[in-house]
C-alpha cells in the first residue's frame, strides 16, 4: 500500500546547526505548515563517529523536537557517504574509476556498492537506526541512502559482474554471442577473461557497457532492499523508499526499482528557466508512469528540487515570484504526495554552501521563505497541510490519486513511451550521429504538453489498452516482447506514433537485419534503407513546407500511405491500417511546431482533445480528478472559462 501522507517540507541538516539555530528552524518550519523534514541523508560519521560506536542522542532530540513540533520525519538511512574512517578501515571498498584510479573520501559517494566491507557497515548502521527508530512517531517514511547512481569498476565489480552475466546469459557462448565478440577479436575461453568496460585503447564493446549498467543497476538494487528489509524486519508496516535522480548517467532502471520501492520518489532539477513548466511536467509524468506500472496506482513524491533557483549552463538563475507555488502545485496536481525541497537551510560551508534554500545566509526574510509560507498556506486550506494551531496529523492525499493515469480509466489520453535503457543505448559514442535520447522523448511531451493533451509517460511495462495515442520516439532498442505489445495495441485499436531510430536492435544490441526498423516493419508496412543523420545547420524540407533538421532516413513504404513526402519526393511519414487501429511513422526529425501539427492530426483522428482547448501559450491545464488545475507561467492575466487568471497564478476549476 501506498503511504497516504502529505509532504510539505525539504531536507534539513540539524548537525550543522547549534540547538538555537535548531529550534529557530522548528519554529519556523511550523509556523510554515511543514508537514515533514528529511533528516540523517548525511550523518553517518556523526552517528558512527568511530566503527561501530555510535551517537544517537543528537538525532533522538531532533526527531523528539520534530514530533513535539508536529512534523513527521522521512528519515534517511546515511549510506551515500561513509566517514573518512571507513576509508582507512577498508581501502579496497573504496570506488575505483574506469581508468583504474581508486577514489578516496573528500566528496560523497565514494564506496564501491559491490564491496563486502561497504554492504556490511551500510547494514550495520541502516539497521541500528530502524532498531532504534522504527517506531518513533515522527518517522513517516524511510529514505533509504541517497540518489544512487554510483559507478565502480573494480575487482569486487568484476568479480560480481561476472555472476551476473553468469545468471543472465547461462553460458560463456551465449555471453560472446550476445556481446558479438567475434567482432575485434574479443571472444572470451574463460569466465576470468571478462571484465568491466575499463579504460580500452578506443572504442569499447556497446553490448558490453549496456550489460555493465544493468548489473550497477541490480547491485545497488540488491544493496537498497538489503536494508529495506532490514528496516521492515523491525517494522513491517514502515514505508521505504530512496529518492531517484533522473539523467543519462544514472545507471538505474527506474522503471524496474519502482517495484522494490513503497512509495516512488524523485528528485527534480531543471536545466534552464524557461524550462521549468514543461521539465517538470515531464519528470512528474514520467515518475507517476513508473508509479503506476509498478502497481503504485500513480502516487509518488517530488523528494527535492531546488526552492529558489535553477542551475543553467552553470549560472543559478533565481526564480521569479509565484515559481515555487506553481512548481509545486503542478506536481501535486500531476500525483506527487506533496512538494520537497533541498533543502530547508543553507550551508555556510561544504561545497553545496551555495545551493539555495528556503531559509537562506540571511535567514527566512526573504521571498523565498515568504512563497514557501504561502504555500503552506494554500496547501493548509486545501487540507493538505495541518493548521498552524492544530496537532500534526496524517492529512488523506486526494489530488495524487486524482492525477494518477487511472483518472478516466479506458479513456486515457496520449501516452509517450520512455524507455531508460533504450536511452542507455543509444548514448553509445558509436551510433551514426551523436542523439539525446530523453531530449527526443521530451520533445514529443513537450509538444503534446504545450497544445494541452492529457499526456502520460510510460515505461515499457505500463499497460498500454486505454491510451488513444500511443508516441514511441527512438526507441533504438526493442525487445520482441515489446515489438508484440506494440502490434497488439495497433491491432486493438491504438492509433501509434513510431519515429526514426526505432526498432533496430535487439536487446543485446544486435541489428535486425532486411531493413530498419527490424521489429517494426511489418506493422508499419515500411522498409528503411539507409539511415542519413544530417550535419549541423543543414535544413532539409518536406512537401508541406516543414523543416527538417538532425534526423532523415531512406524508406520504402510497401505496405503503407506515405502522408509527407520529402520535397525530393521520397516518403516521409507513413500511415498503415493495421486491425482496428493506425501505426504511423516519422522518419525524420521535425521541428517542435511541426510536431506539434503532426500530433493536432493524429489526436483528433484517434479523438482526443485538449484538456482545454484554445488555452493561451504558456497556461498549462492538468486534469484532476477533483477539478482541471490551470497554471499560468506567464505575466499575463488571461480570461479562461469565465475566470480571470493573474499572471503566474495557479486556480482550480471545477469539472464542467
Ligand atoms: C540532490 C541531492 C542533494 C543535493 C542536491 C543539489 O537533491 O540529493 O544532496 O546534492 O541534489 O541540487
Ligand atoms: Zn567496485
Amino acid at each position: 500500500m501506498p503511504t497516504k501522507s502529505f509532504f510539505h517540507g525539504a531536507d534539513w541538516n540539524p548537525e550543522q546547526w547549534p540547538e538555537q539555530v535548531r529550534a529557530e528552524d522548528l519554529a519556523l518550519m511550523r509556523e510554515a505548515r511543514v508537514t515533514a523534514a528529511t533528516v540523517g541523508v548525511f550523518s553517518w560519521s556523526r552517528l558512527e563517529p568511530t566503527p561501530g560506536v555510535y551517537d544517537f542522542g543528537w538525532l533522538d532530540r531532533v526527531l523528539d523536537g520534530l514530533h513535539d513540533h508536529g512534523i513527521g520525519a522521512v528519515l534517511a538511512t546515511p549510506t551515500a557517504s561513509p566517514p573518512p574512517w571507513f576509508t582507512l578501515a577498508h581501502p579496497g571498498a573504496l570506488a575505483t574509476r574506469r581508468d583504474g584510479v581508486r577514489l578516496v573520501h573528500g566528496s560523497r559517494d565514494t564506496y564501491c556498492v559491490n564491496a563486502p566491507a561497504y554492504r556490511a557497515a551500510s547494514l550495520r548502521i541502516a539497521s541500528a537506526l530502524a532498531g532504534r527508530y522504527a517506531r518513533h512517531p515522527a518517522v513517516r517514511l524511510w529514505h533509504v541512502h541517497n540518489e544512487y547512481g554510483t559507478w565502480c569498476f573494480c575487482d569486487h565489480c568484476a568479480r560480481a559482474f561476472r555472476g551476473w552475466l553468469r545468471a543472465r546469459h547461462g553460458t560463456l557462448d551465449a555471453l560472446n554471442d550476445a556481446w558479438t565478440a567475434d567482432f575485434w577479436s574479443q571472444r572470451h575461453t574463460d569466465w576470468a577473461q571478462v571484465l568491466p568496460p575499463r579504460a580500452t585503447q578506443y572504442l569499447g564493446n556497446p553490448a558490453q557497457e549496456l550489460d555493465y549498467r544493468r548489473f550497477l543497476s541490480d547491485s545497488m538494487l540488491a544493496a537498497f532492499a538489503e536494508q529495506r528489509d532490514a528496516i521492515k524486519a523491525v517494522a513491517p508496516e514502515a514505508q521505504v523508499t530512496t529518492n531517484f535522480v533522473l539523467g543519462g548517467w544514472v545507471p538505474v532502471d527506474h522503471a524496474r526499482w519502482s517495484h522494490e520501492v513503497d512509495l516512488v520518489a524523485i528528485d527534480h532539477y531543471p536545466s534552464s528557466l524557461d524550462g521549468v513548466p514543461a521539465q517538470s511536467a515531464f519528470a512528474a509524468d514520467a515518475a507517476r508512469g513508473w508509479s503506476a506500472a509498478a502497481g503504485h496506482g500513480g502516487s509518488w513524491l517530488l523528494m527535492e528540487h531546488a526552492p529558489a533557483h535553477v542551475t543553467e549552463n552553470g549560472v543559478q538563475r533565481r526564480k521569479p515570484p509565484g515559481m515555487l507555488a506553481r512548481t509545486a502545485l503542478g506536481h501535486i496536481a500531476r500525483g506527487s504526495q506533496g512538494a520537497m525541497y533541498f533543502q530547508w537551510r543553507a550551508s555556510t560551508g561544504g561545497a553545496e554552501q551555495w545551493h539555495s534554500a528556503i531559509v537562506g545566509h540571511s535567514g527566512p526574510a526573504t521571498r523565498t521563505y515568504h512563497e514557501f509560507r504561502a504555500l503552506g498556506e494554500t496547501l493548509a486550506s486545501e487540507g493538505r497541510a495541518p493548521s498552524c494551531r492544530s496537532a500534526y496529523k496524517k492529512v488523506p492525499f486526494q489530488t495524487g490519486e486524482a492525477g494518477s493515469p487511472a483518472a478516466g480509466a479506458g479513456d486515457r489520453g496520449v501516452a509517450v513511451w520512455f524507455d531508460e535503457v533504450c536511452g542507455w543505448a543509444v548514448g553509445a559514442s558509436h551510433l551514426p550521429a551523436p542523439l539525446d535520447y530523453q531530449g527526443v522523448v521530451e520533445g514529443w511531451h513537450r509538444a503534446l504538453w504545450r497544445h494541452g493533451y492529457p499526456v502520460d509517460v510510460v515505461p515499457p511495462t505500463a499497460t498500454l489498452a486505454g491510451y488513444r495515442v500511443l508516441v514511441v520516439p527512438a526507441a533504438y532498442l526493442l525487445t520482441d516482447e515489446s515489438a508484440r505489445r506494440l502490434d497488439e495495441y495497433v491491432r486493438e485499436g491504438g492509433h501509434l506514433v513510431v519515429t526514426y531510430l526505432s526498432g533496430i536492435v535487439d536487446e543485446h544490441l544486435r541489428v535486425r537485419v532486411g531493413g530498419y526498423p527490424g521489429a517494426l516493419r511489418d506493422l508499419l508496412g515500411i522498409r528503411v534503407e539507409e539511415l542519413d543523420p544530417l550535419p549541423p545547420g543543414v535544413v532539409v524540407t518536406l512537401d508541406n513546407g516543414d523543416a527538417v533538421t538532425g534526423w532523415t532516413e531512406h524508406l520504402t513504404a510497401p505496405d503503407a500511405e506515405v502522408l509527407v513526402r520529402h520535397a525530393v519526393g521520397r516518403p516521409a511519414v507513413t500511415r498503415r491500417e493495421h486491425g482496428v487501429g493506425l501505426a504511423y511513422y516519422v522518419s525524420c526529425a521535425l521541428d517542435e511546431a511541426a510536431t506539434a501539427r503532426l500530433l493536432d492530426g493524429v489526436c483528433a483522428a484517434a479523438g482526443v482533445a485538449p484538456i482545454l482547448p484554445g488555452l493561451p501559450d504558456g497556461v498549462e491545464a492538468v486534469r484532476t480528478a477533483d477539478g482541471v488545475w490551470l497554471f499560468n507561467h506567464t505575466d499575463e492575466p488571461y480570461d479562461i472559462a469565465g475566470r480571470v487568471l493573474a499572471g503566474g497564478t495557479v486556480t482550480r476549476l471545477p469539472h464542467p
